[in-house]
Parts: structure tokens; sequence; C-alpha cells
């Protein structure tokens, strides 16, 4: 089996990895690749943009792949895979329709109000008049959000009223663009947030292992956010009778409301969640796609063939797939990041030692922002890996524990070669010591 999977970053990777593990699977075309799809054994990159899906339907018609599995949200929100389903080929990711519960926060709100699932308490608002007066009426703090795709940088936690208001004013003076237009400004929720990505046929909605990530630059969660600086997987925080309640209450009645309205959902639903004081689990948004880094650190734990899991969800079979197996053992990800990051950064930052740092069989390296430079001085096949992003690496590791999950990945990190670059050294403080739990569920 030969299959397409379309981006360019550390997921996409891990994607594109998950699937050569299994036999079965005989050649992945990444469009486009980074430099690690480019070193992957049995991994091929093909230089097209996302939005040329006529070149992507041939690619995957002429080759006979069995599916094109689409990796970040903008070609989803964009419709890509409506596209690629209008010429026959078989697409993992929702249509346009679907892809809206990330690409509209409002959008996701009045679907989560239909399906009666907890999330924070909310209002919408396009005009700055009202939306700052329900900031008055309701104070601080509270979260204001641009309503479409902002790229991670459009939601401001406001602990003072001022900061609220200045978000609303930026947000309609054009900050976000039309992502903008319309804000959702909600109830501040307190608690440990934990990423569930579930799979679906849209029939059917089965989780993977819940993880958690680290969204902000600096140890002990300080500064901006990031697109994710580390994650780990399972979480403690999430065991298997609260991850039922996650079933029960979000993920089920969510696929329902999207059945009400028609919807034919076929991808991951993943649910952005905090886990109140009180124990229970609210939505913080949806994301209609693999979270990143998240998916580094779950899929390697990951025993069932993620092409039968992919294959069950394009051809509405997941009912019959038996339960999805997982390593007993604990996997964690820490993002190497070039120096500067999330601010400026520079490129073309030479990254070597890979090959050592990834001896060990329970380590890979995931490839976000690099490419292959072919560097002819040095004649070698392989050619030198440079940075491309802000995001570079992300060194994975499974163990039997947590804590020896992560001094994998550590060790890793001390073996690779690369001057300018940062990471934090505290992924997983939040659940350190928090022993129980950890054992694959
Ligand atoms: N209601 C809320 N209460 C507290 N924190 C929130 C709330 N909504 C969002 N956040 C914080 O802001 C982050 C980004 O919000 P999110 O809705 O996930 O938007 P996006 O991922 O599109 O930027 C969350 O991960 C969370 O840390
Ligand atoms: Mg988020």
């Amino acid at each position: 089996m030969k299959a397409i999977v379309v981006g360019s970053g550390g997921r996409e990777h891990a994607l594109a990895w998950t699937l050569l593990r299994s036999p079965q699977v005989t050649e992945v075309v990444c469009i486009p690749g980074n430099g690690g799809t480019a070193r992957l054994p049995g991994c091929r990159n093909v230089a097209m943009a996302m939005d040329e899906v006529d070149a992507i339907a041939r690619c995957a018609l002429v080759n006979n792949m069995a599916f094109v599995l689409v990796g970040p949200e903008q070609p989803l929100a964009e419709g890509l895979a409506d596209k690629l389903r209008a010429q026959r080929v078989n697409v993992f990711g929702p249509g346009a329709d679907g892809a809206q519960i990330e690409s509209s926060k409002a959008w996701a709100k009045d679907l989560m109000a239909d399906a009666n699932v907890p999330t924070a308490a909310s209002a919408v608002f396009t005009d700055a008049d009202s939306a700052i007066a329900y900031v008055e009426q309701q104070g601080a703090p509270i979260v204001v959000k641009a309503d479409g795709l902002a790229a991670g940088k459009g939601v401001t936690v406001a602990m003072e009223k001022s900061d609220a208001i200045a978000a609303i004013q930026s947000a309609f003076s054009g900050q976000f663009g039309a992502a903008g237009e319309r804000i959702v400004i909600e109830e501040f929720l307190t608690g440990q947030e934990v990423s569930v990505l579930a799979v679906t046929d849209g029939q059917t909605i089965r989780p993977l292992l819940p993880a958690q990530d680290h969204k902000q630059v600096g140890e002990g969660d300080t500064g901006p956010n990031t697109g994710g600086m580390g994650a780990y997987a399972p979480t403690p925080v999430m065991p298997a009778d609260l991850l039922a309640r996650v079933q029960s209450e979000v993920l089920e009645p969510t696929l329902n409301a999207l059945k009400a309205k028609s919807i034919d959902y076929r991808g991951v639903l993943y649910a952005g969640l905090i886990v109140t004081p009180a124990g229970d689990p609210k939505v913080i948004e949806f994301n209609c796609r693999f979270g990143d880094p998240e998916t580094q650190a779950v899929l390697p734990l990951l025993e069932t063939p993620f092409e039968d899991i992919i294959t069950a969800c394009c051809d509405q079979t997941l009912s019959t797939l038996s339960a999805f197996k997982w390593k007993a053992a604990a996997s964690a990800c820490v993002v190497m990041a070039a120096e500067g990051y999330p601010g400026p950064y520079k490129k073309g930052l030479v990254i070597g030692g890979l090959d050592s740092a990834e001896a060990d069989e329970d380590t890979v390296i995931f490839h976000a922002g690099t490419r292959m430079a072919q560097d002819s001085a040095q004649g070698t096949a392989q050619g030198t890996v440079k940075s491309t992003g802000g995001r570079v690496l992300g060194v994975s590791a499974i163990a039997p524990t947590f804590e020896a999950a992560l001094a994998k990945v550590y060790s890793a990190i001390d073996k690779i070669d690369f001057p300018g670059s940062f990471y934090r050294r505290d992924i997983g403080h939040r659940v350190k010591g928090m022993a129980s739990g950890m054992e694959g569920n």
C-alpha cells in the first residue's frame, strides 16, 4: 500500500514515519515534506504546493495511492478534502464544512451548544462597542478569541479588563484580517489542559491516547505562546474513567451534532480540553487535524497498524476495527527551536549528529522545520540538514516510565550538534511524581 501525506511539519514526519512502520505500507509521498521526510526510508518528497489540487489528485490516482492524509488545518479549511474527493481520491480529513469546527470558533461554540457539550460560557460579537460593554459587565479574567484561523495567535487570556479591551480593539482594527472580524468572548477556566485526538469515520469516533503539551516558550510555562515546545502521552491527568466521560460527554455528542448538520466528517476530531478543579472535562476548542507536537508523542506508542485506522476512517468501517492497541509505555517529545523563536530567528542553521542521536531504537527525531541541502562539497548522497523554521526538531522517545522516556530524549538531544538552538529542560514538569495512569490504557 502507498499513501500521500500532505504537509511539511513535525506532525507530517510523524504521520509518514508511523505509516511506514507497517510492513503493508511500501511508500509514502510527502507533499511537500521536509528534511526529515527526505531522509526517511520509504518516503519521497514531492515539491507541490498544498493548494495544487489537480496535481495532488493526479499523483494519488496515477500512483494508486490508498489515501491522502491531510496534515494541516489551512488546506482542510480551504476545501482540499472536498476537491480531492470530487476527483475520486480517498481522503483522511474533513471537508470545509466539517473543518469549520476549527476555522470558526463561533461556529464551534454553536455546535457545542446544540450538542450540549461542556464548554466555557461565551458570546459572539461583530463590533467593538458591544464586545467592550460585555467585558465591562462580565469583568476579568476573561478570554478574547478571534473567530478564524490565526496561527495560534488569535487568543488573549486577559487577567485585566484593560487587556481584554485592548485585544478587542486590535481584533476589530484588523490585526487578524478577516479572522478577527468576529470574536468570541468567553469565561476564563482554570485547570490542566489535555489534548484528546480522536479519529472518526463520521459514524464511529474513537480517542487516541490523551496527551499534554507545553505551549509557552519558557521553562515553568512562562513567556509567549509557541506552536508547542514539547508533549507527552499518555497523561495521568486523563485516566481511563475521565477519558470515558470525554467519549460520552464530548466526542459522541459532537459527532452526532455534525451528523445532524449532514456533515460527513472523516478524519481527526481533536478536543482541546481543560480538566476543571472539580474534575470535569470542558472543551477549550476543537481542531480538525492531528495536533503538533502531540502527534509526535502519541503515535510512537501505537501498535495497531496506522494505515488500518486511516483506511477505516476513509471507508466508514471504523466500527469493525478492534480496539486500538498501545504499547504499555510512556512517550515524550521535546522540541528544539532556533534561538529567538517565537520572535525573529535565523534560518539555514546546520544540524549534525542526527544519526548517533537516533541510534537508540526507541528514539526518533521528527523534523519540523528542516530541509536537506545537497552539499556537493561533502559529496554525500545524504547532504546536510539545515533549519528552515523556528521549531526545528522534535525529539521523541518511549520507555517503560515517563522519567525514562524523558531521560532518553535529553540524552539524544545532547548528541545533536545544533548551534543556535534551545529547548526546554522541564517538559512534563506538571505530571512529575504523578506515577499512576502513565501506563498505556
Ligand atoms: N476559556 C478559557 N479559559 C482559560 N484559558 C483559555 C480559555 N480559552 C483558551 N485558553 C488558553 O488559550 C490557549 C489558546 O486558546 P485556543 O482556544 O486553544 O485557541 P488557538 O489554539 O486557536 O490559539 C489555550 O490553549 C488555553 O491555554
Ligand atoms: Mg489551541
